[in-house]
This record gives structure tokens, C-alpha cells and sequence, in this order.
């Protein structure tokens, strides 16, 4: 099966039950300050799970674009993924675990559709504890369809709890299965969650509870169904494949790979970097690519842009990927990405040529400071003294050694020679570990003057059997006030779900920013991207110069009129098509024919504002307070970013 079939049978199976099918949305999300990217494909939903109406009703599908980033290290293996594609449906108040279970099952097992083994799926419930109880309703569904009771685990939270997408939000009780792709004649008769040949393939959460900043759960409006399954993982597994590399969502990325490399998909440390550059080079096509596009940077999406690139980049070297032609080896295997995805996400043939023009650039700019880099790098570790292989080799696999390590060298100064690990029966001496250690000034030095990602940093100093003080590391950069800006603190102070009534003002304030932006500056201004806390309001908008100190005035002045006149906020419901000849403005696109929400500020004949939107907003301008734009400043090139508050 191909990834194209999958994806259509998944939605036509959907529709043909009532489900609206939503095109998937923006990596970068609308007004979640506690997450940099989508993570699942309820995140740009948790308005409608929080209880606002949606205008396509309430039975949703889509594949959604996601980014994970916490799982990169594992990249490489069989499965995992920065980038990946979700399959999910959704219930706003409507079904709920009966139809949901039996949806999946049918989907899942049914000779029309997937025609999985029912012998090789097993499945899991929410066991329960003190936040909510054992979900019996799931477990019985589940057997009343013929899974063996053997089959069905009750595992904890950790296992069998989903959500919220950020750090507050709609979550819940799951249900997930499996499917065994190990021996077919050895199919165990009970599901082991330690077996790595039971493979997750989807997730079905029961939403019905909000966690709050404290991290109490109380109940939602209205019980929803989300679900998620992995497009790369149903596709290998449907397919008898070992990894998801072979499916077609890889097989010409990694086939380009081989031939700018010259090497064969052959022995584990090649396989693994191929996999990695496929993985990381797919990623950063799909966030730049974006419609609302990163460029890479040193702050928030950009810098993970630039951490896959750059990620990618090395790993290609150690392949042996020599520089092509004129502007690097990165823009083709992008080039392979827009090609191959354009049908399912045609923002990438839209964006093709500046996706092409970052990659370029950034590979460019990676080359030039990785030159100076390595060299600045060598003198450094020249001066270490590594710790002899086998030895190293123990060091790492000792349980505590990052304790261990950290205190050795936290008391190098005071209490040398303790012989910590002589303990452990490794033969090598404290002092012997504080000459292998690269400090954190040193770390430091690396990446702020050569752009040395500290992971890069690390992966140096572990090929030459050497340690860095990654602690001292994030004590510079902290000094440095370089990073705390990005993945900054008050970034994650809470959700829109618990401030929700100052972010829905800031929200409403936006709107009225972006109106006033287009009357002062003129027609050419889009909006870019937004972020709201419950503190403040950022706003990314397309203009090339820096805002003079008048049309800053000038702005305020229009957005505080607007409050002044205390104008009603209306929100109407239409097709995209009708939107867009109304003059709606927004960023969206119709794939399927869908009902757009159209938020209205102002009388009906010349309204302030008019933009498509999915709320929520506040029902009256005259609720805002007074409007302030504390900062207006470059955000990337002919982008300028304005970070505004509400007195
Ligand atoms: N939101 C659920 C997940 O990501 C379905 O697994």
C-alpha cells in the first residue's frame, strides 16, 4: 500500500461516516505559547475540544503535519520521527467510546479496509488511579468485539493518559493498540508492553477532563473522542516492512541520499546517519515550507530548523557528501521532499523556491563557521586527555555516571584524586576525568562563535572519548541571556486554556492590529504568525522597513479608536470561496469545500475588521482596556514583529 492510499482510505472511510474532512493545519500553532510546534492533531482543535463550535460540525478528520522534537535522539531507529504525519478523527461532543472503539476496530480489521490480522492486533485501557477510574466501558467494548481478555492490558497514566498538548488543556483517559510484526506463527496469546514487536499503530483518547496550571484535572464541557495514528508506522507495518524507511513516504529520499553519498542502505552506523539526514532534511522542508515558513535563526522554531539542518549536514559528512554544485547537497534531497508531498500538502510546490533559497543559504552559512569551527574545536580537544576506550566504554554504561561525572567535577578544585570510580572496578582516577573534560566556557566559546549546536558539541567530544560540562555549558548561555529568550520561561507560565480570557482579548486585539497595520502601512501587510501569552500579545506581519515613530502612533491610535467605539464582534459561518470574496482576510486554503468561521469586528456594511478565524473572541471591543505596542523590531527578512500588551 502507499502512503497516498493510506491517507485516502483513512479520510473516505471517515467521510462515508459523517466526518468533515479538515485540511491539516499550520506546524507552527495559531495562539498556543506553550509549544513551538503542532504536536498532535488535536492541537489546533483544543478550542472546539474546550467546547467552542466548530463550523464543519461535529465529526472531524485529517491528516495533520507534526513535530516532535523531544524524541530526536532516537531518530535513526526503525520508527521515530521529528517530522511525521497524523491520521486522526475526532468527536466534539458527539460519539463516544462505543462508536469510537468500533470505528477503529472496523477501520482497522474490516476485508473493505485494512484487512489487518485480527489475531495480531492487542489493545490497552486506562487502568485507572486517583485522577480517574478503570476504564471498563473500554475494556468491555473491546471484548465484546473478540479481543481476548489476555489482549487487553490495563496499564497506569504513563502508558494510558494522553494530553494536553501543551501544559494545560483537554486530555484524557486512552486506549491504544497494537500490532504484532514479529514471528506470524509465534503470535503471543497476551500483549507485553516490553515487547518491541508489538508496535503502536493508533490511539484513541477519551477527552473529558481540562489540566489546569496546578495540574488538577477538572471535567470538560462536553466528552470528546481525539484519535491518532501514525501515517509512517500503519504504513510499514501494513506492509510487512521492518522500518519505515522503506515505505514510499522515504524510499526516494533515501535513494538520493545513496547516490550523493555513493554508499549502499547497508550496515547499521550508514543505515543510521541515511536515516537521519532522510528524517531531519523531510522536517525542515515541511517547517520552512510552512505557510507560515521559519527561517532558520537562533530563536524558537528557527533554531530547531537550524539544528536539523545543521544535524543533517554533519551527518552527511561523515557519509562522505561531498558539496554537489554551486549551493550544497541539501536543496536536492528538499527538492525529492516537495516533489514526492506536493499532492497531499501543496504549500511545498508553492514554497518550493524559497525553501530551495534557505537550505541553500543555510548550508552556505553552516560551511563557512564549521570550517573555523572544527579547527577551534581540535585545538580544544587536542589539549584533553581521552580516557582509553574500554575504559570510556565503562564509564558510559555505569549507571549513576552522570552524577558520578557532575561531582567529580563540580569539587575538581577541592578534592582531587578521590578515585570515585575505582569503586565501580573501573580503573581510572578523578583526575584522569577532569583532563578529559571540555568546560562549559569552552562549550560555549564553540557555539556561540562557530554556531556549534552544544549536541554537536557532545557527539565531538564522545568520538574522541572525552566529556563536557554540559551544567557549566548551560550556565554560560544562561549568562549570556542568549537562549533564555527562546526557549524562554515565560513562554510556559500556561496555556490559553487557563488565561483564556486575557489571551482571548489579545486575540480580539490582533485583529484590530492587523486592520489598523493595513490602513497605516498599506494593502501589502499579511499577517505572518502570532503568539499570545497571558501577558502579551507578539505579531509577525510581512513590511519591509522598520515602522517610523509616527505610524507606530498612528497604529495605536486606530486599534484604541476601535475600543473607543465599543464595536460589537459578530462571527458568521460560510464556505472559504464565499470568505475570500468578501474580502475575508487570513491564510487558509480549501482542499475539501469547507465552512470557514468569519469573525466580524464593526457594523456589517464597513467593518473594521474582517478576518477567518477560529476563535474565540470577546463580544465587544469596549472589554480590551487600552491598547500599548511596547516593541517593533525585525523578525526575519521583509518581516517586522510588533509585541504589544492591554492596559
Ligand atoms: N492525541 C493523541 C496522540 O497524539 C491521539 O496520540
Amino acid at each position: 500500500m502507499t502512503s497516498k492510499e493510506l491517507r485516502g482510505k483513512y479520510l473516505e472511510f471517515f467521510k462515508a461516516r459523517g466526518h468533515a474532512i479538515i485540511p491539516s493545519a499550520s506546524l507552527i500553532p495559531e495562539n498556543d505559547p506553550t509549544a513551538l510546534f503542532t504536536t498532535a492533531g488535536m492541537h489546533p482543535l483544543v478550542p472546539y475540544l474546550m467546547g467552542e463550535k466548530h463550523p464543519e460540525g461535529r465529526r472531524l478528520a485529517d491528516t495533520q503535519k507534526c513535530v516532535r522534537t523531544d524524541d530526536i535522539e532516537d531518530v535513526g531507529d526503525a520508527t521515530h520521527h521529528t517530522f511525521f504525519e497524523m491520521l486522526g478523527n475526532w468527536s466534539l461532543g458527539d460519539y463516544f467510546k462505543e462508536e469510537a472503539i468500533k470505528l477503529s476496530w472496523e477501520f482497522l480489521t474490516s476485508p473493505d479496509w485494512l484487512r489487518l490480522d485480527k489475531n495480531k492486533i492487542a489493545v490497552s485501557v486506562f487502568a485507572g488511579d486517583k485522577d480517574a477510574p478503570f476504564d471498563e466501558e473500554s475494556f468491555s467494548i473491546w471484548k465484546s468485539l473478540g479481543v481476548p481478555e489476555k489482549r487487553i492490558a490495563k496499564l497506569p497514566k504513563k502508558n494510558n493518559w494522553w494530553g494536553p498538548a501543551g501544559q494545560t488543556g483537554p486530555c484524557g483517559p486512552c486506549t491504544e493498540m497494537f500490532y504484532w510484526t514479529g514471528d506470524p506463527d509465534k503470535v503471543p496469546a497476551g500483549f507485553n508492553d516490553d515487547n518491541v514487536s508489538w508496535v503502536e499503530i493508533w490511539n484513541d483518547v477519551f477527552m473529558e477532563f481540562n489540566r489546569k496550571a496546578d495540574g488538577s484535572f477538572e471535567p470538560l464541557k462536553q466528552k470528546n473522542v481525539d484519535t491518532g495514528m501514525g501515517l509512517e508506522r500503519t504504513l510499514a507495518v501494513i506492509n510487512n516492512f521492518s522500518d519505515n524507511y522503506q515505505t514510499d513516504l522515504f524510499f526516494n529520499i533515501i535513494n538520493k541520499i545513496k547516490r550523493l553519498s555513493g554508499k549502499e542502505y547497508k550496515e547499521e552506523g550508514t543505515i543510521r546517519a541515511m536515516r537521519i539526514i532522510a528524517d531531519h532534511l523531510r522536517a525542515a522542508t515541511f517547517i520552512i515550507g510552512d505557510s507560515k515558513g521559519v527561517t532558520p535563526s537562533n530563536t524558537d522554531q528557527g533554531y530547531i530548523v537550524r539544528r536539523l539542518l545543521r544535524r543533517a549536514i554533519r551527518y552527511g559528512k561523515q557519509l562522505g557528501i561531498e558539496k554537489q554544485e554551486e549551493g550544497g547537497w541539501t536543496k536536492e534531497v528538499a527538492k525529492i521532499v516537495i516533489h514526492d508531498y506536493q499532492d497531499a500538502y501543496p504549500e511545498l510546490s508553492r514554497n518550493a523556491d524559497f525553501i530551495i533559497e534557505q537550505f541553500k543559504e543555510e548550508e552556505e552559512k553552516f560551511g563557512k563557521t564549521i570550517k573555523d569551527g572544527l579547527e577551534k574545536a581540535r585545538q580544544i580537544l587536542d589539549k584533553k586527555k581521552p580516557i582509553p576506550d574500554k575504559i570510556y566504554v565503562q564509564i558510559m554504561e555505569t549507571k549513576d555516571k552522570g552524577e558520578i561525572l557532575g561531582e567529580i567535577y563540580k569539587n575538581r578544585k577541592t578534592k582531587k584524586d578521590e578515585k570515585k570510580f575505582l569503586k565501580f572496578g573501573i580503573s581510572v582516577t578523578d583526575e584522569e576525568i577532569i583532563q578529559a573534560f571540555i568546560t562549559g566556557e569552552e562549550a560555549f566559546k564553540l557555539y556561540q562563535s562557530y554556531g556549534f549546536p552544544i549536541e554537536m558539541i557532545l557527539e565531538l567530544v564522545q568520538e574522541k572519548n572525552l566529556f563536557v560540562d554540559t551544567r557549566g555549558f548551560r550556565e554560560e548561555l544562561k549568562k549570556h541571556q542568549e537562549l533564555s529568550r527562546t526557549a524562554s520561561a515565560g513562554k510556559f507560565k500556561g496555556g490559553l486554556a487557563d488565561a483564556s480570557e486575557e489571551t482571548k482579548k489579545l486575540h480580539t486585539a490582533a485583529h484590530l492590529l492587523l486592520a489598523a497595520l493595513r490602513t497605516v502601512l498599506g494593502k501589502d501587510v499579511f499577517q505572518k504568525g502570532s503568539n499570545i501569552t497571558a501577558e502579551r500579545l507578539r505579531f509577525d506581519f510581512s513590511h519591509k522597513e522598520k515602522m517610523t515613530p509616527e505610524q507606530i502612533k498612528e497604529t495605536e491610535k486606530l486599534v484604541n479608536e476601535a475600543i473607543g467605539n465599543d464595536l460589537p464582534i459578530y462571527c458568521e459561518e460560510m464556505p472559504l470561496p464565499e470568505a475570500k470574496k468578501k474580502g475575508a482576510m487570513g491564510v487558509f486554503e480549501s482542499k475539501y469545500g469547507e465552512k470557514v468561521k468569519v469573525y466580524r469586528v464593526g457594523q456589517d456594511a464597513k467593518p473594521f475588521s474582517y478576518e477567518i478565524c477560529g476563535g474565540p473572541h470577546v463580544n465587544r471591543t469596549g472589554e480590551l482596556g487600552h491598547f500599548k505596542i511596547i516593541k517593533e523590531e525585525s523578525s526575519s527578512a521583509g518581516v517586522r514583529r510588533i509585541k504589544a500588551v492591554l492596559g
